[in-house]
C-alpha cells in the first residue's frame, strides 16, 4: 500500500507517495497559496496526480504548521497562517476526492519529529525533542519511542514557551514566546540591531544588501558568516543561545536524551549549536551533575516531513 503525504508550507508545497518502508517513491513541488480553499483543491489535484501512477493509496497525510486536535482532521489555529482557524482540512479534501481516502491532518514539528525518529537523527533515542527553526519554532515530542500529543493534541508546541515577560508580539497574539526570539524572523532581527549598533563592522552584510537592511535575509546573513562576518555570527549566536535556554527550559520538564535541532538555519552548523549547547548547559539545574542531552542537527531534511507525514497517517 502507498501513502501519499504533503508537507504544505505558506510558499511551497512537497508531496510525495511513500511505499510501507517509508521510501520516497516519488516526489513534487508545488507553488502554496495564501487561500485556504486553493491549498484543499492543490491536495485534491495532487492526489489525482498521485492515484494515476499508484493505484492503491491508502491515505493521504497532510503536514501543516498549526495545532491539530486529536482527532487528527483540522486546524484549530495556525500562528502564522490566520485563514487556517478552526478550519475542517480533512472533510474539504475528502469531499474533494470523492472519499476515495481518509485524509489525516498532522503537526509539521510532529511530522518532522517522526521521521527523524523513524529514519533520521533520532534513531536509537527514547526521550527526543525535536525543535525546527524557520518561520516559527516548531516542537515535537517523543516519549519511550511515542509522538506524545498532550490532552489536547497540543503537546511540544515550545515556540510558544512564555519566555520574555512584556516580550516581542508573536503572530499567535501573545507577548515574548519563544518563537520571538528563536526563529529566521529573529535571526534577521539580531543581526539588524547589531548592524546598527556596529556600524563600522557592517560592511559585508550593508554590501550583501545593497544598503537596504530590509533585504538582510536569513539567506545572506549565512552567506556573509561562511566569509566569517562578526555580525553575522553574533545574528546566530543569539538564536543560538535562546534555543539554549529553550532546551534547558524543556529540560526541566521532560528531561530528553536527544535534541534534534531542524530548519534551514542548522545548516550553519557550530555557528548555531555550539551557543545553544553553551547555553543548555548555562541554564540547567544541576547541569554540573545530571545525565546531559546530546544535541545533534536533523539528518533527513525535507524528507523527514514527509516521511513522519506518512508514517503517522498509517497509524
Ligand atoms: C506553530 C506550530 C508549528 C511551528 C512551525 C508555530 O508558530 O504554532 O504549530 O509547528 O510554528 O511551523
Ligand atoms: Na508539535
Ligand atoms: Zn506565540
Amino acid at each position: 500500500m502507498h501513502v501519499l503525504a504533503l508537507d504544505i508550507g505558506g510558499t511551497k508545497i512537497a508531496a510525495a507517495v511513500l511505499d510501507d518502508d517509508n521510501v520516497i517513491l516519488r516526489k513534487w513541488r508545488v507553488p502554496s497559496s495564501q487561500d485556504p480553499a486553493d491549498i484543499d483543491r492543490i491536495i485534491a489535484r495532487m492526489y489525482r496526480r498521485a492515484a494515476e501512477e499508484f493505484a492503491d493509496i491508502e491515505a493521504i497525510g497532510l503536514s501543516v504548521c498549526g495545532n491539530v486536535p486529536l482527532g487528527r482532521r483540522s486546524i484549530e489555529f495556525a500562528p502564522n497562517i490566520a485563514a487556517w482557524t478552526n478550519y475542517p482540512l480533512s472533510d474539504n479534501v475528502e469531499a474533494l476526492i470523492g472519499g476515495a481516502c481518509p485524509v489525516v491532518v498532522e503537526n509539521d514539528a510532529n511530522c518532522a519529529g517522526w521521521g527523524e525518529y523513524v529514519k533520521g537523527a533520532g534513531r536509537g533515542s527514547r526521550n527526543m525533542v525535536l525543535l525546527t527553526v524557520g518561520t516559527g519554532l516548531g516542537g515535537a515530542i517523543i516519549i519511550n519511542g511515542e509522538l506524545y500529543r498532550g490532552s489536547f493534541g497540543m503537546a511540544g508546541e515550545i515556540g510558544h514557551t512564555p519566555m520574555v515577560p512584556d516580550g516581542d508580539t508573536c503572530g499567535c497574539g501573545l507577548r515574548g514566546c519563544t518563537e520571538r526570539y528563536i526563529s529566521g524572523n529573529a535571526l534577521e532581527r539580531f543581526t539588524r540591531s547589531a548592524v546598527r549598533r556596529w556600524p563600522d563592522k557592517s560592511g559585508l552584510l550593508m554590501e550583501l544588501c545593497d544598503g537596504d537592511l530590509t533585504k538582510l535575509t536569513g539567506e545572506r546573513i549565512a552567506q556573509a558568516l561562511e566569509q566569517g562576518d562578526e555580525l553575522a555570527h553574533y545574528g546566530f549566536g543569539k538564536i543560538g543561545e535562546w534555543l539554549g535556554r529553550a532546551m534547558a527550559a524543556t529540560t526541566a520538564v521532560l528531561d530528553p536524551d536527544l535534541y534534534v535541532i531542524g530548519g534551514g538555519v542548522v545548516a550553519v552548523g557550530d555557528a548555531l549549536l555550539e551557543p545553544a549547547r553553551y547555553n543548555y548547559r548555562r541554564f540547567l539545574e544541576a547541569g554540573a551533575y545530571r545525565g546531559l542531552a546530546r544535541i545533534v542537527p536533523a539528518e533527513a531534511g525535507q524528507d523527514a516531513g514527509l516521511i513522519g507525514a506518512a508514517d503517522l497517517a498509517r497509524r
